[in-house]
C-alpha cells in the first residue's frame, strides 16, 4: 500500500479513514458539492484538487474538464489515493493523476494550475491560511481557488435530544483538540483574505435530511462512526467522552432516524477567490 504522510506536525485528521468514513465521502459527487464553481470551469483548464479523499468529486471535475482539461487529486493519506485511482480507472476517466501530497508543502512549481478546489479540508488544518498560501503559490495569475466548509455551528436538529447535544460537543471538541475547527464555514471569507486571495464570492448551500432515505443515511453512518472511526477513539484517548456515552450517542442517531417530524440541517460555506 502507498504511505501515508503526515500534513502538519500539530494536526490529526479528525475522521481517519475508517471505511464507514471513506463510504460516506465517496457518496460526493461534484454536481452537489462543486455545484458552485462548476460555471467557473471548463476546458483545457488544469486543476489541483487539495485533500481529495476517494476521489468521487475530483473524477467528476475530470470528465467536467473534457476533452482537454485535466485533473490532479492529492490527499495526505496513501490508502484513500489508492481508492480513488481504482475508481478512476473503473470509471474510464483518464485525464486525471493522482498523489500522496501534503497541500501544505506540495513541491509543485508557480503557475503550475488554472484552478484549485476543496471540499471539507480546512476545517482539518490547524494553519488553514498556510494550506490556502500554498495553493495561491502554484495557481497562475488570473486562476481561482475554490472551497466548500461546513458550519456546525449552524445547524438545526429535531426533536431534541440530550444524547445528541452531546453528540456535537464531543464533535467540536474533538476537532479543536485535533487542531481543526468545526465552525470553519463562517472563518473561510476571512482565511482566503489573509492567504492573499482577491474578488471573493461567498455562497452558502445546506445539507438537509429531512426524508425516510436521508435520515436513515445521516443517522446510520454516524451511530456506526461515533463508535468505530477515529472520532471514537480520539474522544476516548483525549478525556471527552466514555466509551459508555459514545454507545448512547450512536443509539441517540438510530432513535432519530425513527423519530417523529426528525430533522437536520446545517449550512455549507463556498468561496471562490481570484490571484492577480
Ligand atoms: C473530510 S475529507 C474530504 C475528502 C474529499 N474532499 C471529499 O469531500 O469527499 C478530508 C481529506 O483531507 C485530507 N487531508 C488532511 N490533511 C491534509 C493535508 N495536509 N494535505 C492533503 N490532504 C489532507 C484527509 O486525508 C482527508 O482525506
Amino acid at each position: 500500500m502507498t504511505e501515508s504522510i503526515q500534513g502538519s506536525n500539530s494536526e490529526k485528521y479528525t475522521h481517519g479513514h475508517h471505511a464507514s468514513v471513506v463510504a460516506a465521502h465517496s457518496a460526493r459527487r461534484a454536481s452537489e458539492a462543486a455545484a458552485f464553481v462548476l460555471p467557473r470551469l471548463s476546458s483545457p483548464m488544469r486543476l489541483l484538487d487539495f485533500g481529495c479523499g476517494p476521489g468521487t468529486i475530483t473524477i467528476d471535475l475530470a470528465e467536467h474538464l473534457l476533452p482537454d482539461g485535466s485533473v490532479l487529486g492529492i490527499d495526505s493519506s496513501g490508502a484513500v489515493i489508492e481508492q480513488a485511482r481504482r475508481s478512476a480507472v473503473e470509471r474510464g476517466v483518464s485525464n486525471i493523476d493522482f498523489s500522496v501530497n501534503s497541500v501544505y508543502e506540495t513541491g509543485y512549481d508557480p503557475n503550475s494550475f488554472d484552478a484549485a478546489y476543496a471540499h471539507q479540508v480546512l476545517q482539518h488544518l490547524s494553519d488553514p491560511v498556510s494550506a490556502l498560501s500554498e495553493v495561491r503559490r502554484v495557481l497562475r495569475p488570473g486562476g481561482i481557488c475554490a472551497v466548500r466548509e461546513v458550519d456546525w455551528g449552524a445547524s438545526a436538529l429535531w426533536p431534541p435530544d440530550d444524547r445528541l447535544a452531546k453528540f456535537f460537543d464531543v464533535y467540536h471538541r474533538v476537532a479543536k483538540r485535533n487542531g481543526g475547527d468545526a465552525n470553519a464555514g463562517r472563518r473561510l471569507k476571512q482565511w482566503f483574505t489573509d492567504a492573499g486571495f482577491d474578488d471573493l464570492t461567498v455562497t452558502t448551500s445546506t445539507w438537509t435530511f429531512a426524508d425516510k432515505g436521508g435520515l436513515k443515511w445521516w443517522g446510520e453512518q454516524w451511530a456506526e462512526r461515533i463508535l468505530r472511526s477515529d472520532i471514537a477513539t480520539r474522544a476516548v484517548e483525549y478525556g471527552i467522552a466514555t466509551e459508555g456515552e459514545l454507545s448512547e450517542i450512536s443509539q441517540g442517531w438510530l432513535d432519530w432516524v425513527e423519530a417523529e417530524g426528525a430533522f437536520y440541517a446545517f449550512i455549507q460555506v463556498e468561496t471562490v477567490g481570484v490571484k492577480f
